[in-house]
């Protein structure tokens, strides 16, 4: 906040107290007793009595806490409080008091091996909880992914599906970067390209441009993609030989992708939950696949 603002919030804050009092004191003053105010609706008039006193009182009781809560506690502008209490403090002893509380549930499967842990039902409930409050967000309820956001059900892993890769990713987060083709190729390129990838998945397309795209891919794309097109985790580069597409199968789509490039973000959880969890959701994403 601005001193500016602040000043403005402290003098209105305590000027309109004051003013409650002055109120509150000027109209105890005025006491005439067993007179009315003079205003008659319908032929009912008012007696013109002071407050009552357990009113009165309760009024300045509630200005003195008002003004001792403003003294203790964060309220009046930038000052602090004598109290030094704020949110982020709130928050973090609340965190540490639930770390000491459910610590040691997901520590005593900290030296379990993933692979265990995964059969284990209890193990894979509170996985199941850590994903929904963590991952859903992104990769769906069930784990199944859309537009953008990888299926974790499935046999097939951008990054790798080893438990270390896998706890890797939700520890440090993964950026899989697609460098555009469009200036590269050109329009027509693009296309002889997308034709050659459609046909790694045994689509029907012009035997003559799959073939100038299969040049293309062996000129550019099997860096990334391997010689095989069947994606290299150590660039998050995805199989393009089978029917699993994280940007969907049209043409459409392909072209986009090889035209522009891709440039998507799974974010590091290391700041955010403690090696144990990352352990159990780990373990929880084994046990996606382990479905199928
Ligand atoms: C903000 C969205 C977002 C959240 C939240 C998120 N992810 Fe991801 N995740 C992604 C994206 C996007 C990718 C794909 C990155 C890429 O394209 O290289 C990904 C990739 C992954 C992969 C690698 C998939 C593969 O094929 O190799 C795993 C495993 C994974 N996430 C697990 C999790 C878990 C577990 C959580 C919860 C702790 C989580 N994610 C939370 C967006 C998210
Ligand atoms: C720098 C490495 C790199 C190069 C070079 C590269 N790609 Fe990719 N490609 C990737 C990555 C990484 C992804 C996944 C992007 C993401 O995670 O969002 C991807 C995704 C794709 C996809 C989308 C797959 C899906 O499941 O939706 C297609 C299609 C594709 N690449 C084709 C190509 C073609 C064709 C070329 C050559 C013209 C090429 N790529 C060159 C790294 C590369």
């Amino acid at each position: 906040m601005s001193t500016g603002i602040s000043w403005f919030v402290i003098i209105g804050t305590l000027g309109s107290i004051l003013g409650f009092f002055l109120l509150l004191f000027m109209n105890r003053k005025i006491s005439r007793p067993g007179q009315t105010t003079g205003h008659s609706y319908d032929g009912i008039e008012e007696y013109d009595n002071p407050l009552p006193a357990w009113w009165y009182w309760a009024f300045i009781l509630s200005m003195v806490f008002g003004l001792g809560y403003l003294a203790y506690y964060p309220g009046l502008g930038n000052f602090a409080g004598l109290s030094g209490w704020t949110q982020v403090k709130d928050l973090e002893e609340d965190r540490a008091a639930a770390a000491e509380k459910y610590g040691p549930i997901f520590a005593q499967y900290r030296e379990v091996p993933i692979d265990e842990l995964a059969k284990n039902p209890d193990v894979v409930k509170i996985g199941r909880r850590l994903f929904t409050t963590n991952c859903s967000v992104c990769h769906g309820a069930t784990g199944q992914g859309s537009f953008g956001f990888p299926n974790l059900t499935d046999s097939e892993w951008m990054w790798g599906g080893s438990n270390e890769a896998i706890e890797e990713t939700i520890t440090n987060g993964r950026n899989g970067v697609m460098t555009p083709f469009g200036s590269i190729l050109g329009e027509k390129g693009v296309s002889e390209a997308a034709s050659y990838v459609m046909s790694l998945s045994g689509r029907e397309v012009d035997p003559e441009e799959a073939a100038k795209g299969k040049v293309h891919f062996q000129t550019y794309c099997f860096v990334c993609h391997g010689m095989d097109a069947k994606g290299q985790a150590m660039f998050g580069a995805p199989n393009l030989t089978n029917e699993i597409w994280l940007y969907g199968n049209s043409r459409l789509r392909i072209e986009y992708t090889i035209k522009n490039g891709r440039n998507n973000q799974m974010p590091s959880f290391k700041d955010k939950l403690s090696a144990d969890k990352i352990h159990i959701l780990a373990a929880y994403v084994k046990s996606l696949g382990a479905n199928k």
